[in-house]
């Protein structure tokens, strides 16, 4: 299959003209580069069974995950004939112009500098985010998470591609997740930035969420304009009068989720969950995501994996999984962890032919 196959199959057709467009120096379409080329080919170059699983090398019907070696895109254009529409849940954790080298230790993991050029990584970004738009099953979420510094480019580029309106009811924009962590230092001027952010997109209306599983204690939240009160059972209890009506509930029931995030903490130097990668994110952060936006079985995509969280919190939450990283630390490393732990399926390691 030639890649113009893929891309004329998923140009922007779906483009709702009323939205605004993010322009750059030389943007364009991805298709405009690679009209003559086919598309990569994957091979398989080990595959690992979970233990004491009997394998029958005939056959290949089995399902098995995979970790794939190879640039973003040539990796989602490889996909494209065999997982187009089959996506449930991506999330991704891409490079997000911080002009920074990370290394582990001597190694370096992966350069994040793009020649301090800003149309650069925005072209790279529009590109990704194209090709896993047609990866996505018509019910599947995107979450993407990224930082201050180019949060709201991405904004306008994901609200062009998945459509969507201002009310964010309908396919695109669903919310604007604060992740607020505590690390790093305080400067003297302006506000220390303790947060990143990670939007959530659907491809539909339909989409899979499910709140009640990753829901908040009220018990756990602090409330100055509310009226404590204990029963005599000792449960406590909170009022509020407002607009002449009376709300009270009690302290041990569960209310979804909100859009800040300040019960995960960051992972910190000497955490066990740490494998030395430099932008590694914590396995909770993920646990919420795929809890909330996936069910099991389903397959869930991470074309940044670094260190190998998506995967490996799929896995324990037996979700089947596709990951994907340009980095060979980054394979070594998720590789290692995932051998390391409990299997349901065989992976595959793969890269380009
Ligand atoms: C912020 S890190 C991801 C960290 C990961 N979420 C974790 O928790 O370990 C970004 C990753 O993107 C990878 N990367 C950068 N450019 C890439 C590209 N063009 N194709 C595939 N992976 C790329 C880097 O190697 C790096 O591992």
């Amino acid at each position: 299959m030639r890649r113009s196959l893929i891309y004329e199959r998923f140009s922007l057709s779906w483009r709702n003209n009323s939205m605004a467009e993010l322009v750059w120096k030389n943007k364009h379409h991805p298709d405009d580069q690679h009209k003559i080329t086919a598309i990569p080919l994957l091979i398989t170059h080990q595959q690992h069974h979970p233990q004491g699983e009997s394998v029958d090398p005939l056959c290949t019907d089995q399902w098995r995950n995979r970790l794939i070696l190879a640039d973003r895109c040539d990796a989602l254009l490889a996909l494209q004939p065999e997982f187009s529409d089959s996506v449930n849940l991506i999330y991704i954790d891409p490079p997000f112009m911080t002009g920074r080298t990370f290394r582990s230790g001597r190694e370096v993991a992966y350069k994040d500098t793009w020649h301090n050029n800003l149309d650069t990584y925005l072209q790279w970004l529009y590109e990704t985010l194209i090709l896993l738009y047609p990866l996505l099953a018509p019910d599947g979420s995107l979450y993407i998470h990224l930082d201050w510094r180019v949060t709201h480019y991405a904004r306008v580029m994901l609200d062009d591609i998945f459509g969507g309106n201002a009310h964010a009811d309908g396919a695109g924009f669903k919310n604007e997740i604060i992740w607020q962590y505590q690390s790093g230092g305080r400067p003297q001027k302006g506000y220390a930035r303790k947060h990143d952010t990670i939007l959530f997109y659907t491809k539909s209306e339909q989409y899979t969420f499910h709140g009640e599983r990753i829901s908040e204690r009220r018990g756990t939240h602090r409330r100055n304009h509310m009226r404590k009160a204990i029963d005599e059972q000792g449960r406590i209890s909170w009022t509020i009068r407002s607009a002449g009506r009376i709300y009270s509930y009690h302290e041990d029931t569960l209310m979804s989720p909100s859009d800040v995030w300040s019960d995960i903490s960051h992972l910190h130097q000497k955490d066990p969950e740490r494998t030395g990668y430099a932008t590694q994110k914590p396995e909770a952060l993920l646990e919420r995501i795929l809890l909330a936006s996936s069910e099991e079985n389903d397959l869930v995509l991470d074309c940044f994996c670094g260190s190998g969280v998506t995967p490996v919190v799929a896995e324990r939450l037996g979700r089947r999984w596709i990951a994907c990283d340009q980095s060979e630390m980054a394979l070594r490393m998720t590789s290692e962890r995932l051998l390391s732990s409990e299997r349901k399926w065989p992976f595959s390691v793969q890269s380009l032919e």
